[in-house]
């Protein structure tokens, strides 16, 4: 069997993090979401991985994540030149698929249960299609899917106004060659996208095969801000053990599970875990509560944060207030000037948000 995980796209929700780069490299606890899909793709025994990239982020993501050796994969890059839907991806990777069943992933989504137990139903039970569901409050903002009283898959839409169920499809499916065949047909949708959605309805037109797996734990689609301030709260709580690799003087107090990347330096600050600090950083008279991830290279002087997210080389110097729930981009700076008139300057980029008190 092989993979598939779609990571093409423009990424415009996560907008302005994502001006400048792939929505799916954005890190959660310092590590690129797309990371998070390709390590359980290998737990579950899927090896040999294509990852759809698109020409705007597709070097960045290429150079990033590496021909698979870091996960124990091999791992081809498929171009995918514009962002025409889902099964137009899998139209183009069809070279690379080949007449293998495969795992499809879409890149920007974070799971919590193994694959395993879904790529053995798959085989197991030799079906067309396996989909992965969820009940979701909000279900017109996904793909649902609504099943009759055996359970079985009887309609699929996507994005729809008056949706059927409360069941979404989570972005995690497995296929059986025959997909092709209909994909091969399939004309663009409303919004001008292939749609695997309308590709899987078809299947079930067609009388073959498609069942249905709900999700038990956790999974969160993180293209919003909030999404991936709660997959990084999650993802701290789940996984973060203590390691202490930079330099911590003794005034500083450390409590709760924390991380230090090498390089960094810690200095009459209060760190209150789960926390995770990278490489390179310097933190100096802080306060760094809990959930808050700091990636490499960033400088935190007299800063006061809890519960947020802030992304390499960004610079926080002296502000009067606690930033909370915050998501601060690549290189941004934040910081306290005395200057006269006494008022605030911002240099704001398109599409930002800023909440002032
Ligand atoms: O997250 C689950 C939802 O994902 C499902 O419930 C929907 O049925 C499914 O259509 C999809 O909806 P989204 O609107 O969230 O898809 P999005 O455009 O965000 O694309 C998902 C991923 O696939 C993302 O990593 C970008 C990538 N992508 C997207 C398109 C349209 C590609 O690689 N190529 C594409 O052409």
């Amino acid at each position: 069997m092989k993979a598939l995980i779609l990571s093409g796209g423009k990424g415009t929700r996560l907008r302005p993090l994502t001006h400048t780069g792939a929505k799916q490299l954005v890190p959660v606890v310092n590590k690129p979401i797309l990371w998070y899909g390709i390590e359980q793709i290998v737990a579950a025994g899927i090896t040999d991985i294509g990852i759809i990239i698109s020409p705007e982020t597709g070097t960045e993501i290429q150079q990033i994540t590496g021909n698979g050796d870091r996960f124990g994969a091999k791992i081809t890059y498929i171009l995918q030149a514009n962002p025409d839907g889902l099964a137009h991806a899998v139209k183009v990777a069809q070279p690379f698929l080949g007449e293998a069943a495969f795992l499809m992933y879409l890149g920007d989504n974070l799971i919590q249960d193994s694959l395993s137990d879904f790529v053995e139903k798959f085989v197991q039970q030799s079906l067309d299609a396996l989909i992965l569901l969820k009940q979701v409050a909000n279900p017109n903002a996904f793909g649902v899917a609504q099943l009759n009283e055996q359970g079985q898959v009887v309609k699929l839409i996507e994005k729809p106004k008056h949706p059927p169920s409360n069941l979404a499809l989570v972005g995690v499916y497995l296929f059986a060659p025959t997909i092709h065949e209909v994909i091969s047909t399939l004309k663009p949708s409303a919004r001008g996208e292939l749609e695997i959605t309308d590709a899987i309805q078809m299947l079930v037109d067609a009388g073959q095969t498609v069942a249905s797996q709900q999700l038990q734990g956790w999974w969160l689609d993180t293209g919003k801000k909030d999404d991936l301030l709660a997959a990084n709260q999650i993802i701290l709580d789940d996984t973060l053990f203590s390691s202490i690799a930079g330099q911590v003087d003794a005034a500083t107090k450390i409590s709760g599970r924390v991380q230090i990347g090498d390089g960094s330096q810690v200095i009459n600050s209060t760190i209150r875990g789960p926390v995770v600090i990278g490489q390179n950083c310097h933190i100096e008279n802080c306060f760094i509560g809990s959930y808050s991830s700091i990636a490499d290279g960033v400088r935190l002087i007299d800063v006061e944060m809890d519960h947020s997210v802030v992304l390499e080389g960004a610079v926080i110097e002296a502000l009067q207030q606690r930033i909370v729930d915050s998501l601060i981009g690549r290189r941004a700076k934040l910081v306290y000037s005395p200057k006269r008139p006494k008022a605030s300057r911002f240099m704001i980029g398109d599409d930002c948000q800023i909440e002032l008190t």
